[in-house]
């Protein structure tokens, strides 16, 4: 079957917005359904990151995907779904729970039945998912071998103990890529509801029939990104901080890290999902396998800003969060084929440049320390001195 016509859900946002136009480069139709949400875009919707840059070039259509009505009707000729919609924030989903539960989740349910009544018309599914599903990840003990540690202790991070210890002695660990075989076990509420949406769409894309690729994407970077949003995203939080001379409150022992994957190369592999001539469904990750500590990227962000930081490693944690992060990419590179990703600090180099010329107005970092306060209000935000 040949594809053309690609609807993505939730297309307006960052890593659809980049994806549309990767799409229409390589001669596809694209169409947008989108609930243009505030929180992400802004009131004004002509100053949204992303918007502008789809704006003169994809059909936008405003709607809800938890909506049949609304996806019913931009389904409409289409023959590849891309489905991004998403609540996106980790700490926001741990009180805002039945809000991501029902964006994240009802909104996959409501794809599934609408594939189901025009089944024989879609021929490719693309659903992003998130490392989330695999919580703390994988790990090595030098004595147990590959291990997979549960939620790390409240008691053990209040006292300073960030890294997961061996599930069987208690021991120390080294930190491994998650693999796609690993075990699910999300600490988030966000993680939950990726795996519950991931799992609502192969689940019925291999009872019709339908090729589906779920991504399962690292901490996603670049242009585009959204400069608004305080709950998640925090090359963006950090960068209005440190422009602002405003203190960077740098959580944990400032150690964690994250797989810090580029727009393009996302893009690249959304694209490719599409393209791929694949008869069965697949879970891949996406991620480059390396892996920044938050203090890499307070160095990295201030070295291409040209400005000192003010940060403090202030030992507070936040329920949900995970220690270490990076993405085997074997079953990528088999499914979807070799790819030169962009190296951290070229990306860094392209995003400040970005931020620069959008420019900053302070209202990311006001959102953030209220967003803070949400969490702390909740108990979910704990630990630092008293
Ligand atoms: N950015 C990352 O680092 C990252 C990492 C892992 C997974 N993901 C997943 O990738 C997808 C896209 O993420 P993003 O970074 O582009 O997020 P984003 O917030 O920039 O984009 C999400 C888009 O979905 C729209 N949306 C939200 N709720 C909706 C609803 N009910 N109906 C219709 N549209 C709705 C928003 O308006 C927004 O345009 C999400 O599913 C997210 O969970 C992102």
């Amino acid at each position: 079957m040949s594809l053309k016509h690609c609807l993505i859900l939730g297309g307006a946002g960052f890593i659809g917005s980049r994806t549309a136009l990767r799409l229409l480069e390589s001669g596809y139709s694209v169409r947008i359904l989108d609930s243009l949400d505030p929180q992400i875009h802004g009131t004004s919707l002509a100053r949204s990151e992303t918007l502008k840059c789809i704006w003169d070039h994809v059909e936008i259509q405003a709607g809800d995907v938890r909506d049949p009505a609304a996806v019913e009707r931009a389904l409409k000729g289409v023959d590849a779904v891309l489905h991004f919609a998403a609540g996106t924030g980790t700490g926001q989903s741990m009180y805002q729970i039945r809000q991501y539960s029902d964006v994240n989740v009802t909104g996959a349910a409501v794809l599934a039945e609408q594939l189901i009544r025009i089944k024989g018309q879609i021929g490719r599914v693309v659903i992003s998912s998130s490392r989330a599903v695999y919580g703390e990840g994988a790990y090595l003990c030098l004595e147990h071998g590959r291990v997979y540690p549960h939620n790390r202790k409240v008691a053990d991070l209040e006292t300073g103990r960030f890294n997961p210890v061996c599930p069987q002695c208690a021991g120390p660990l080294l930190e491994q890529s998650s693999e796609e075989s690993d075990p699910v076990q999300p600490t988030s509420i966000y993680g939950i509801t990726k795996y519950s949406q991931e799992q609502v769409i192969l689940n019925l894309c291999g009872a019709l029939g339908i090729p589906a690729v779920a991504l399962r994407y690292q901490n996603v970077f670049g242009p585009g990104q959204s400069l608004k949003n305080p709950y998640t995203g925090i090359l963006s939080i950090f960068s209005q901080l440190l422009l602002q001379n405003r203190p960077i409150n740098v959580f944990e022992d400032g150690l964690a890290t994250r797989d810090f994957v580029y727009i393009d190369d996302v893009a690249e592999f959304n694209v490719r999902a599409v393209r791929e001539p694949l008869t069965s469904c697949e879970i891949l990750n996406v991620g480059t396998g390396f892996r920044q500590t938050l203090l890499d990227v307070v160095t990295a962000l201030s070295e291409s800003y040209g400005k000192e930081p003010e940060f403090s490693v202030s030992g507070q944690f936040r329920i949900g969060d995970i220690r270490h992060a990076a993405a085997s990419q074997t079953q990528l590179r088999r499914v979807l084929g070799e790819h030169r990703f962009v190296e951290f600090k070229q990306g860094i180099a392209k995003f400040t440049q970005w931020v620069m010329a959008e420019g900053t107005d302070g209202a990311l970092g006001t959102g953030y320390t209220r967003s803070l306060s949400e969490m702390a209000n909740s108990g979910l935000l704990k630990g630092g001195k008293k």
